[in-house]
């Protein structure tokens, strides 16, 4: 993509006025199957992504491909129905140009939510992980190559990608709930095919507690451009290398709505509380 920096404002300028709205304060990227959660926000101003100058179009079954300006848990939010993947092809650089947009538009939270496998066997299906860390196993960095300073710094810092005060309220949300706290490390792989039990095994051995296919190219650049993250996955399905179970994307959808609602419930109370 020539010029990202250009095409950023161009979006942002489109957005602000066709929302005619005040600027989000916080954005939110919807996972496959979680789309749901969508349900959860007063809409002000409903966007397809075909209609968004520079958005690529959506390709994947459990992803509807909306952009949701409103409000939720009384902060201003835009919010992503449907995200990019870099398994359908795109460039990074596409995957993570909305981040950018919602950046130059003004906001200051980045939530994003994922499906994922299970690597922690003391984890079950259905459970919430507030991710602490990640691993980039994807073999490709979304800022590689880039140069334009306009974009934020070149190389930034990942000592602390997670935000700590966003991690403490997701996780007195998980306690209020009563639902079983899970923190952890997101490992990040290409996919489409999902991993095979030598692979389950080392990314394991390396430090992960879940796998999945997006999200970390997304965080990336939100720390270029400076934003605070939190970062919820949803555990659809848990994988022991030793006693592997087949996998489908239809149970990884069904199992992700099942989650979804504690996750729309978690966000709900830490997106009201965290002080931007
Ligand atoms: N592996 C990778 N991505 C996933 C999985 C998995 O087991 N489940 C949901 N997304």
């Amino acid at each position: 993509m020539d010029d990202i920096f250009e095409k950023v404002l161009e979006t942002k300028e489109f957005l602000g006025k066709i929302t005619a709205w005040e600027n989000p304060e916080v954005a939110i990227i919807l996972g496959t199957g979680l789309g749901d959660l969508a349900d959860q926000l007063t809409p002000n101003c409903v966007i397809p992504y075909e209609d968004v100058p520079h958005f690529p179009a959506s390709t994947v079954e459990g992803h509807k491909g909306k952009l949701i300006f409103g409000t939720f848990a009384g902060k201003r939010v835009v919010a992503m129905q449907g995200r990019f993947h870099y398994y359908e092809g795109y460039g990074l650089e596409h995957v993570t140009f909305p981040v950018r947009v919602f950046g130059a538009m003004g906001a200051k939270l980045l939530i994003v939510n994922s499906a994922a496998g299970g690597l922690n066997l003391s984890f079950n299906s259905g459970d919430v992980m507030i991710v602490t860390d990640h691993i980039n196993l994807l073999g490709s960095n979304p800022l590689r190559g880039l140069t334009d300073l306009r974009l934020g710094d070149r190389f930034p810092d990942m000592g602390r990608v997670y935000d700590r005060e966003c991690i403490e309220e997701a996780s007195k949300a998980v306690r209020e709930i009563g639902a079983t706290l899970r923190r952890g490390v997101y490992v990040a792989v290409a996919g489409p095919s999902l991993e095979t039990p030598a692979e389950t095994r080392m990314l394991r051995i390396l430090g992960g507690d879940a796998v999945g296919m997006s999200s970390v190219p997304e965080v990336i650049t939100a720390v270029q451009v400076g934003f605070r993250v939190l970062f919820l996955a949803a555990i659809t399905n848990v994988n022991n290398p030793e006693n592997m179970l087949p996998i489908s994307l239809s149970q990884v959808i069904q199992n992700a709505k099942i989650t979804g609602r504690l996750m729309g419930q978690i966000m709900e109370i830490a997106i009201g509380r965290i002080t931007l």
